[in-house]
């Protein structure tokens, strides 16, 4: 495994994989690796010749310096991680390499960055599009892994790749949990031990109103007030956005039909922001497309 800091030896080494015909995979991170980056690595890992993770604490999508600045950075033991799940590079650049003096040209994508996320925290997907347009254009990866805990993110990310026309297929890998259901992420570190127990009432709001939508109820402020009320319930439970919206246009849906939904809801617990969803109408994946 080789550790590359310099966005020139990233080039060439992905010049060098294309011209072998190689099937480069990549997983783009910011670090602080937890078990959720860990089996996007190990998805990627079976179906690439060459797998690629890319760790790179991005300021652009921070629209709170405190919140950069805390951010955790621990290139050494991720490195130590990656090195267990037979990861060929990492490519792990300094802000200068991405974003060099006089750099000036953002990806904005429209529409879907506009509502959920886009609206608590404006200026993030820009800096996301920004950076992953970068990392497409750097690495040239036919595949690249996505966790589907960051819905609008994968939302947005398959948006630009089909605008700019980027050959890399988006791979979404469902959301990794602990025991009691709370999402994987790495601001759970961030929880104290009580809003850590207590933070698993986002995922049962979210089941609740599936078993609903199971049994039948297709009325969306329905079904969005059955996860409301249930995290109401807890009382360090602060609820941003509860919202049931097209998978792919990430609009809202009045009655859900036959298409793919997401409930989603953004919950601050102890000040710290978690976000999570479940799908509605889920369509069963083909794995075999997601290999050339
Ligand atoms: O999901 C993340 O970790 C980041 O948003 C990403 C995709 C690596 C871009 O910085």
């Amino acid at each position: 495994m080789e550790i590359i800091n310099r966005r020139q030896r990233m080039f060439s080494i992905s010049r060098k994989l294309r011209r072998d015909a190689k099937t480069v995979a990549l997983v783009p991170t910011m670090g602080s690796l937890h078990a959720g980056h860990l089996k996007l690595v190990e998805e990627a890992r079976q179906r690439c010749d060459i797998l690629i993770v890319s760790i790179f604490v991005n300021p652009t999508q921070f629209n709170d310096k405190s919140d950069l600045e805390k951010y955790p950075r621990d290139l050494t033991f991720d490195a130590a991680l990656l090195a267990e799940y037979d990861v060929d590079y990492i490519f792990a650049p300094d802000v200068e390499e991405i974003y060099p003096t006089g750099f000036s040209t953002y990806v904005n994508v429209e529409g879907v960055t506009e509502m959920l996320e886009g609206a608590s925290r404006p200026g993030h997907f820009r800096g996301v599009a920004t950076v992953v347009t970068i990392l497409f254009n750097t690495v040239r990866p036919n595949l690249a892994f996505f966790g589907q805990k960051d819905a609008q993110q994968v939302a947005v990310i398959k948006r630009l790749t089909l605008d700019l026309g980027f050959e890399t297929e988006i791979v979404v890998i469902p959301t990794v949990r602990q025991k009691s259901g709370l999402a994987l992420s790495s601001r759970n570190t961030l929880l104290s031990e009580e809003e850590f127990q207590k933070a698993s009432v986002i995922i049962d709001a979210l089941r609740e109103a599936k078993i609903a939508f199971k049994k039948g109820e297709r009325n969306a402020a329905i079904l969005t007030e059955i996860v409301r009320n249930r995290i109401s319930g807890e009382p360090l439970a602060k609820v941003d956005y509860v919202a049931v919206v097209d998978r792919e246009t990430l609009q809202p849906i009045e009655r859900v039909g036959d298409e793919e939904a997401l409930i989603a809801t953004a919950v601050v617990l102890g000040g710290v922001r978690l976000i999570d969803n479940v799908i509605l109408n889920r369509k069963a994946v083909d794995w075999s497309q997601s290999c050339i």
